[in-house]
């Protein structure tokens, strides 16, 4: 069974609460809940966690290499500041979605970069809570497609 690590990053734990215009009502603990079904639903594997620390995420990714075959990630406002993570992400080179409630690109200037973008599969965002469950059926989405072609790899072999 293919396992995926779902992490949320800086302010996250605060959702329902934190700037309920831009982030909606929903908190951490629904999405999670809502992951969790999905997964199960869809046979994959999740675990979930979340972190204010930019060193604390640099190691969860770090110590998911090997362990995990994709990661979905909500790096929050590491997104538009951290190389650490652009770094640990391109370290394990595993399969990585990049998740954000909003829609970044309608709003600050400074939130339009993404340094997590380049090192991703792709980018989901401005769906609320929703843009979690499209992250995870597109990382799924995209082992699937690996291990297909994998697949049609080995059998085109003589
Ligand atoms: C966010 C967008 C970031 O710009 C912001 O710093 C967050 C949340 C989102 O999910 O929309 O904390 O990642």
């Amino acid at each position: 069974m293919d396992r995926i690590l779902v992490l949320h990053g800086p302010n996250l734990n605060l959702l329902g609460s934190r700037e309920p215009s831009v982030y909606g009502a929903v908190p951490l603990s629904q999405i999670d809940r809502d992951l969790k079904k999905l997964a199960e639903m869809e046979g994959v594997e999740v675990t979930i966690q979340q972190s204010n620390s930019e060193g604390d995420l640099v190691d969860l990714i770090q110590k998911a290499a090997g362990r995990y075959q994709a990661l979905v990630i909500n790096p929050a406002a590491y997104t538009h500041t951290s190389i650490a993570l652009r770094d640990a992400i391109a370290s394990v080179e595993m399969p990585t979605v990049e998740v954000h409630l909003s829609n970044i690109y309608r709003r600050e200037e400074f939130r339009r970069h993404s340094y997590i973008a380049e090192v991703s599969v792709g980018q989901i965002g401005g769906f609320g809570p929703y843009s979690y469950q499209l992250g995870l059926l597109a990382a799924i989405h995209v082992l699937k497609t690996k291990s297909s072609k994998s697949i049609r790899r080995a059998k085109s072999r003589p």
